[in-house]
């Protein structure tokens, strides 16, 4: 168990995302959404359809810097999260990549080792320079009081999309590659995590203040498996970063990891846990006691759809559970486009004002 952080002496900072972090359980906690910029919002659609493609618009700085803005602009949230994609870096690795409308991504798969070397480490620095020029065009016009929050894919979960050649129900291929042929998939793994802290410490350099490591199919793996996959590479990149950047704050987010999170969070080291839908809120206060770590969620964003008092009822109880610790307010999973964009007005007052 990590100790209670020392507070003596600890400057108060003009963001209020990063209070936590040092340790204060802030009222009202910070507030921030997955997947805040995206398709619910008319600002962006029009950004969008101006870009023509989901990747232009990722690869072109000034378009991803809007759209990175637009939800802070209209909700005045705590932090801006970067406009990018994880499957980003298979694409600077140099597999192929598209966003089919409707469907999602589709990459060429990749299922042996053999397969590996169509991939190039050494190709990724001038496809992840545009991205860093996004942050740091967001930096120069954010708010001195919002923070910025750069991101990766974990490893596991980049892999998946890679090795099923998109998003899957149960990535049963991807699961049978690591079951059959550790060492190669390992390979792919190894690579993934060498890019993942180029990339992450080029978004810190480029003024990122937080970082947080996506692992959206942490859940399908049994214990062993999510040591090996999920845990280790996470603790390598988490490492790594640290050295570079001792003090930037790295929020992990092991979806569906359940009854794994605590050890997640020891063996990682993260400072924040970023909590599912499923994971009841006195778990996430249990999870910020005995780790020590900043626990982050976990709204369904279904119930965001929803709104009126059943919104109110989950907000109020989140908020009361959670007051004695550090905590973000967030979703337990990304905003989805049928969100009615007054309902996100809605919960940013209730998180700030409190529900009677
Ligand atoms: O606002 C933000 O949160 C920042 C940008 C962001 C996007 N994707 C933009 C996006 C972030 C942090 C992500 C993470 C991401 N991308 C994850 C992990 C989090 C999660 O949701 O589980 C995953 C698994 C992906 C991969 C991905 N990107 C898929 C499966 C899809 C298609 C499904 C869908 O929602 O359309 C995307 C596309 C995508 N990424 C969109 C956005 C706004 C929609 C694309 C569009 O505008 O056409």
């Amino acid at each position: 168990m990590r100790g209670q952080p020392d507070l003596s002496g600890a400057p108060t900072s003009a963001k209020p995302f990063l209070a936590p972090f040092r340790g204060e359980a802030l009222a009202p906690p910070p507030v921030w959404l997955m997947r805040q910029a995206g398709r619910y919002l008319p600002e962006y659609r029009a950004t969008r359809a101006k870009a023509g493609s989901f990747l232009k618009l990722c690869y072109t700085p000034a378009m991803a810097a809007e759209v990175t803005l637009q939800p802070i602009v209209r909700y005045g949230f705590d932090a801006a999260i970067l406009f990018s994609d994880i499957l980003v870096v298979p694409d600077a690795l140099g597999q192929r990549l598209e966003f089919v409308e409707g469907e999602g991504p589709r990459l060429e798969p990749i299922r042996d080792v053999a397969s590996l070397a169509r991939l190039d480490a050494g190709k990724c620095a001038a496809t992840f320079e545009r991205v860093f020029e996004t942050v740091a065009r967001v930096r120069a016009d954010l708010p001195k009081e919002t923070a910025l929050i750069g991101f990766c894919g974990a490893p596991w979960t980049v892999a998946t999309y890679m090795v099923e050649g998109g998003g899957s129900k149960d990535q049963a291929e991807t699961r049978l590659w690591a079951y059959r042929d550790p060492g190669g998939f390992a390979q792919l793994i190894h690579l993934l995590t060498e890019a993942s802290v180029e990339y992450l410490c080029g978004q810190v350099k480029a003024g990122a203040d937080v970082l947080q490591i996506f692992d959206t199919w942490a859940g399908s793996l049994p214990k062993e498996q999510f040591f090996q996959w999920v845990e280790y590479p996470t603790a390598t990149i988490v490492r790594r970063v640290r050295e570079v950047y001792p003090n930037v704050p790295i929020i992990g987010f092991p979806r569906g990891s359940g009854v794994k999170a605590e050890r997640y969070v020891e063996v990682t080291g993260v400072q924040g846990l970023g909590c599912d839908t499923a994971t009841p809120a006195w778990a996430m206060h249990d999870l910020a006691r005995q780790t020590g770590a900043v626990v982050q969620g976990n709204l369904d964003p279904l119930v965001l759809v929803a709104g009126g008092p059943l919104l109110e009822a989950y907000v109020r109880e989140l908020l009361g559970v959670l007051r004695d610790v550090p905590y973000i307010f967030n979703l337990g999973h990304g905003i989805v486009p049928q969100t009615p964009p007054e309902h996100v007005a809605r919960l940013v007052d209730l998180v700030r004002k409190g529900v009677n």
